[in-house]
């Protein structure tokens, strides 16, 4: 029997918009992939299965070719810096920003910054193409805390709304990049089975143009 292809999804926010992408290619589960505890998905088409991970797995799953195509933001891809995959379409949804972030009232700044984040390796390239000497600060969450308490003086997060920038006395100071959410594609995928993922690459291109 021919393998399935394997769609690795993003969980948490990206989920939803993910989902109903699929759909409009005729790809759906009968579970509710938000709530369900299982990893693994069947679909309509048994030929196609969906896994859902966070963000950094997506691309280390679709790396390693145990996923064959995988759906995650720019954001992720542009931290990851991972191989062995292509990015053949930005799927133009999930639309957000990465910027530099401060609190309002913000105190004047010293010459060497500290920045919180977990975008390290965005938040280095930006400082250094800037000039700019800034300590980094790795966080895993909660980003908004950190100036706020002192940890650090900037941080460089993803926005959608602004609503958590706002809630918690913050502000954009600065942009780093627009993200949306991209398609990648194991390069073996794409040879030894061919077919199928060339297929959903030309339907979701032909839904994205
Ligand atoms: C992101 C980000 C902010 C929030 C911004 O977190 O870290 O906290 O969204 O969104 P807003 O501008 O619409 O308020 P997310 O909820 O994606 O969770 P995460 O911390 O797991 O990344």
């Amino acid at each position: 029997m021919k393998k399935p292809i394997v769609i690795a999804l993003t969980k948490g926010r990206p989920l939803q918009q993910l989902i109903d992408l699929l759909a409009r290619l005729d790809i759906r589960s009968e579970y509710d992939l938000s709530q369900s505890r299982k990893l693994v998905f069947p679909t309509n088409d048994r030929h196609v299965q969906l896994m859902v991970l966070r963000g950094m797995d997506v691309a280390t799953y679709v790396q390693h070719g145990i996923a064959d195509v995988g759906m995650l933001g720019k954001d992720v891809l542009l931290e990851y810096g991972g191989d062995g995959f292509y990015e053949p379409i930005d799927l133009d949804i999930v639309k957000c920003r990465i910027v530099v972030a401060g609190l309002v009232e913000e105190q004047p700044l010293p010459r060497r910054i500290k920045v919180a984040t977990k975008f390290v390796e965005v938040t280095k390239r930006f400082y250094a193409q800037k000039g700019v000497q800034a300590d980094i600060i790795k966080l895993s969450g909660a980003m908004e805390l950190a100036p706020l308490m002192g940890l650090a003086h900037r941080i460089v997060d993803i926005v959608e709304t602004g609503d958590t920038l706002r809630a918690n006395g913050l502000e954009e100071k600065e942009l780093v990049t627009e993200v949306s959410a991209r398609l990648i594609v194991n390069k073996g995928s794409l040879k030894t089975k061919y077919r199928d993922v060339q297929g959903i690459i030309q339907r979701l291109a032909e839904l994205s143009s």
